[in-house]
């Protein structure tokens, strides 16, 4: 029988990053602009130009990965650099340093877990076709996404399409799309919505017939959500705010829209325009796994204005969040964000009995304004307590049966966030710049290092 207590011998331990938080070099090795990066800056923010110099450092982080004993390093590819414009030519130079970075990671014992597209569609095509909306945009990503598979299918074997599907739901500006005069901003989500669904199935069908060894992941970032009472109005809330994850994780799962889902949308004249083909495409293209980002929960709290509870006539999403509260019985970071371990064991046991899929966590961490002591390190026991608890929950998790791949932290080098800021960092390795001044960029590690290299290194038995 197998043993439940004891994580599987090849459990994927690591970091994850995006390349526009953490390469820099936004201009160079004939990369195009994408839309982060002429995103206005935010007063005290930094712009994404420098980030903290991945795309010159990766050796040098990569070394570091390899003494921490990661076998999985989460990064994305950035379609810029590979398209400039979106269309027209590929540039070489851009799908070289990918090679390139591949094989250091590989040479190293880490396993490449790469995301297609987090939130930074080439600039080109968001101005000329406003992003996701057009059918032009989803053909583009299919291209893209064959090229790469083509290009590194013999290096990479985990692909996630979007970063955090979900985030479409109040994050229209993430895919380059706005609605346009006159159009419903509701009824334009779910059109975007759907556009993304398709954009995902023909990137799965690609990498099954491209990489037929490789697996597919669908993504969200599962905020937990708990009701604040058991006020019935509350509950109903809390369920909906979960049914508008749980419909991402459904059509990845199951290749079909829900009801709970579609039928506030035909009773509202609101359902997006589906093309001829695209259910059966999204029915036939199902993902191998599911993966989640978590980092906290909320409370569904009514008492402030229960009459705006109109979701399931309306279908909103696009504010979702409005009657959200902070848990009592929760701390929180300095972000305010609830510090909840037991939530993601809650949310894996959710995932895991209604669709009996493997389930990766490729986010987990807290952000912490830092600064280097008189020894050059941070004492940072903040975020050894909390990875430890999460990881302590997680492995409850598996023993209740929870089929759980891995486990990748937010961070792993300190990077930008994803506002800009370098003031929130999540690493383990501090990185010497602030906002507003890129300094040396030297890298330093933190306690946690040497704490999460043993949990590591015993397979999540130390912690
Ligand atoms: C996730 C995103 O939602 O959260 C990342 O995928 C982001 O891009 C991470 O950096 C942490 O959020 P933040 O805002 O603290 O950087």
């Amino acid at each position: 029988m197998k043993n439940t207590n004891k994580l599987p011998k090849d459990f994927m331990w690591g970091g994850a990053v995006t390349s526009f938080q953490s390469e820099g070099a936004y201009n160079e090795g004939g990369k195009g602009l994408s839309i982060v990066d002429t995103r206005p800056v935010q007063e005290g923010h930094s712009n994404y130009n420098t980030a903290v110099d991945f795309y010159h450092n990766y050796k040098e982080d990569i070394a570091l990965f390899e003494e921490l004993g990661f076998n999985s390093y989460r990064t994305s590819i950035s379609w810029a650099r590979i398209f400039p414009d979106g269309e027209g030519e590929v540039n070489e130079e851009g799908l070289q340093f990918y090679d390139d970075l591949f094989d250091e990671l590989l040479a190293k014992g880490i396993k490449p877990i790469i995301t297609l597209y987090h939130f930074d569609i080439p600039l080109a095509l968001a101005k000329k076709y406003n992003g996701f909306y057009s059918r032009k945009v989803i053909d583009l990503f299919e291209k893209y996404s064959k090229v790469v598979f083509n290009r590194y299918k013999d290096k990479v074997k985990h692909w996630i399409t979007f970063n955090e599907q979900n985030s479409v739901f109040g994050g229209l500006n993430h895919y380059g799309t706005a609605p346009l005069e006159g159009m419903d901003k509701i009824a334009f989500t779910h059109q975007i919505c759907h556009n993304l669904f398709v954009a995902h199935a023909k990137a799965t069908k690609a990498l099954h017939d491209i990489i037929p060894d490789a697996k597919m992941y669908g993504m969200i970032n599962f905020i937990g959500i708990y009701p604040a009472t058991c006020k019935p109005e509350d509950v109903l809330y809390a369920e909906k705010l979960k049914e508008f994850n749980l419909v991402f994780l459904h059509v990845f799962s199951k290749g079909e829209y829900p009801t709970y889902y579609t039928a506030p949308l035909e009773n509202n004249n609101m359902m997006p325009k589906y093309e001829a083909g695209d259910l059966e495409l999204i029915k036939e293209n199902t993902v191998d796994a599911l993966s989640i980002s978590y980092y906290f929960t909320f409370i569904a709290d009514t008492t402030k204005n229960s009459d705006s509870i109109l979701f399931g006539e309306s279908n909103d999403p696009t504010n979702m969040y409005a009657l959200v509260s902070a848990n009592p019985y929760l701390k929180s970071s300095e972000w305010g964000w609830a510090i909840d371990p037991i939530g993601l064991r809650i949310i894996l046991k959710d995932i895991y009995s209604r669709y009996g899929l493997p389930i990766f966590i490729v986010e987990n961490g807290i952000g912490a304004n830092e600064e280097l002591n008189e020894n050059n390190t941070v004492n940072d026991d903040y975020r050894i307590d909390y990875l430890k608890r999460h990881i302590e929950e997680m492995k409850l998790a598996i023993s209740e049966g929870v089929e759980v791949e891995g486990y990748l932290m937010w961070g792993s080098t300190d990077i930008l966030s994803s506002g800009g800021q370098m003031s929130k960092r999540y690493g383990f390795v501090f990185v010497n710049r602030t906002d507003a001044d890129i300094k040396d960029l030297k890298r330093y590690k933190k306690k946690s290092f040497a704490w999460f290299k043993k949990v590591i290194k015993s397979n999540g038995e130390v912690l």
